[in-house]
């Protein structure tokens, strides 16, 4: 760890977190909410757009798009209704920034939208919130209960003759879900499965209108940004990466959680903060942006947690969810779970990704349980050649990630599972899967982890 004191730390949107019932109306407005949408309201829509082009706010939901850009791309008005649909539907493995957001102050979320409706033309916003959460989504009715019955929603806001409605909606809870354009589909009652792009939602989205979707950080950075000016946001962060976020670690540190940052920040200054791996561990792998990026190790571990930067080091920035694991861990099992998620989350729309993790789950799981062959880990890796690219969204892709990578990173431990025919981790957790190694656990190599 580095002996350097820092504090980093950004606090904006998590700044209200700590108040007393934060999630409240009146917690929120004596914390100076609702003050953004008051400033936007007082200019023309088309310059609260400009002013978050010029922020540099890039979209939080994981690919990192320009939101002021996608703004932008709306056709003009044409008399008919446009949309806002807000990304609520978390669910990536080791993602977790979203749902404390919405639970710690739901107000902000609310806030965002009903300035992003403004910008946009829209008098119909939506919140898909992933439907497993059910604390969130009541938390959310009643917080946009609150909103309509202080005039923050509903008809002439304000006084401003803006009228806008939001609709809470919870999905059923599919990981497919979040992807935009299956979002759309179960919103509308289909079967969530993603739509052939283009045309993309902000011509053709939800109910063929013209469609903005965002994720919940996204639309809550707004009322800073709209407050403070965008010059305020680019002082944060990185020239091409601007502005704080949400860094989520998870896993084996000493104090996971939120931890507020300007992006650019690096993983061992977050884990100076977060008093470093537990047990005094030796960081093993880590995850930069949750399980659908590629495996960063502690060779990263001063790598700038920009868009930029991480895309040079081999792996995505995603959803800043920094999953953490120490020297303790077996890699094959740790990616052996999330090929059991994968393949129960692939919607089996097209073939690659339906046949394809389910043929890497099944490998993985020979390989962990001491069953696999020489020839497996050729077998994982062309079945992965044959998804990426391939697959009709990027769920597929995603998929490929952990398993591309660890194999990459940690071949020889792969190699010891089926040499040694069973795993050389931790024999206890066999206990765990009601399995029992054929032969006594072989020991790795000192270079193999
Ligand atoms: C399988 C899959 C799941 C996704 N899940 C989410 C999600 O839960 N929340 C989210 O905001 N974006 C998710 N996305 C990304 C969305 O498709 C979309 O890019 C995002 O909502 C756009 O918002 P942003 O521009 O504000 O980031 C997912 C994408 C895929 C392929
Ligand atoms: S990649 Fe997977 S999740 Fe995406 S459409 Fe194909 S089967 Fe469905």
């Amino acid at each position: 760890m580095s002996e350097q004191t820092i504090d980093p730390l950004t606090p904006v949107l998590s700044e209200t977190w700590d108040a007393r019932r934060s999630w409240t109306l009146d917690a929120y407005v004596a914390q100076g909410g609702w003050k953004g949408l008051a400033k936007a309201l007082a200019q023309p829509p088309a310059d609260v757009v400009q002013v978050v082009k010029d922020s540099g706010l890039r979209g939080r939901g994981g690919a990192g798009f320009p939101t002021g850009m996608k703004w932008g791309f709306l056709p003009a008005p044409d008399g008919g209704p446009r949309y806002l649909v807000v990304n609520a539907d978390e669910s990536e493995p080791g993602t977790c920034k979203d749902i404390p957001l919405m639970l710690a102050s739901p107000q902000l979320l609310i806030e965002g939208v009903a300035i992003t409706s403004y910008a946009i033309g829209c008098d119909h916003a939506f919140i898909y919130v992933r439907g497993e959460v059910l604390h969130v989504y009541r938390r959310l009715l009643r917080a946009v209960e609150e909103a309509y019955a202080a005039g923050y929603l509903g008809k002439n806001i304000q006084g401003s003759g803006f009228d806008l409605d939001v609709t809470v909606h919870a999905g059923a809870g599919a990981y497919i879900c979040g992807e935009e354009t299956a979002l759309l589909d179960s919103l509308e009652g289909l079967r969530g499965q993603p739509r052939l792009k283009p045309p993309f939602p902000a011509v053709a989205g939800l109910y063929a209108r013209p469609t903005v979707v965002n994720n919940v950080e996204s639309i809550a950075s707004v009322p800073a940004i709209v407050n403070e000016g965008s010059d305020w946001f680019r002082s944060m962060g990185t020239e091409r990466s601007s502005g704080h976020g949400l860094f989520s670690l998870s896993g084996h540190v000493v104090r996971p959680g939120q931890y507020e940052a300007p992006l650019g920040i690096t993983l061992r200054e977050l884990l100076d903060m977060a008093g470093g791996i537990r047990g005094g561990n030796r960081l093993k792998f880590w995850t930069p942006g949750g399980s659908s990026t590629p495996l960063f190790t502690d060779a990263h571990l001063d790598t700038p947690l920009d868009y930029e930067s991480v895309a040079a080091a081999g792996s995505m920035l995603g959803t800043r969810a920094l999953q953490i694991f120490d020297e303790t861990t077996c890699v094959v099992r740790a990616v052996s779970r999330w090929m059991d998620f994968y393949a129960h989350e692939s919607c089996g729309k097209c073939t690659p990704c339906r046949e394809g993790t389910y043929w890497l789950k099944q490998i993985l799981r020979r390989i962990e349980h001491g069953e696999g062959t020489e020839s497996d880990l050729d077998v994982l890796l062309d079945t992965c050649d044959n998804i990426l690219g391939r697959a009709f969204c990027a769920l597929g892709d995603g998929a490929t990630s952990p398993v591309t990578s660890s194999i990459a990173l940690f071949r020889e431990e792969f190699e010891a599972h089926i040499t040694g025919r069973g795993c050389p981790f931790d024999p206890s957790a066999a206990a765990l899967f009601d399995y029992t190694p054929r032969r006594a656990p072989q020991a790795l190599t000192a270079g193999a982890h």
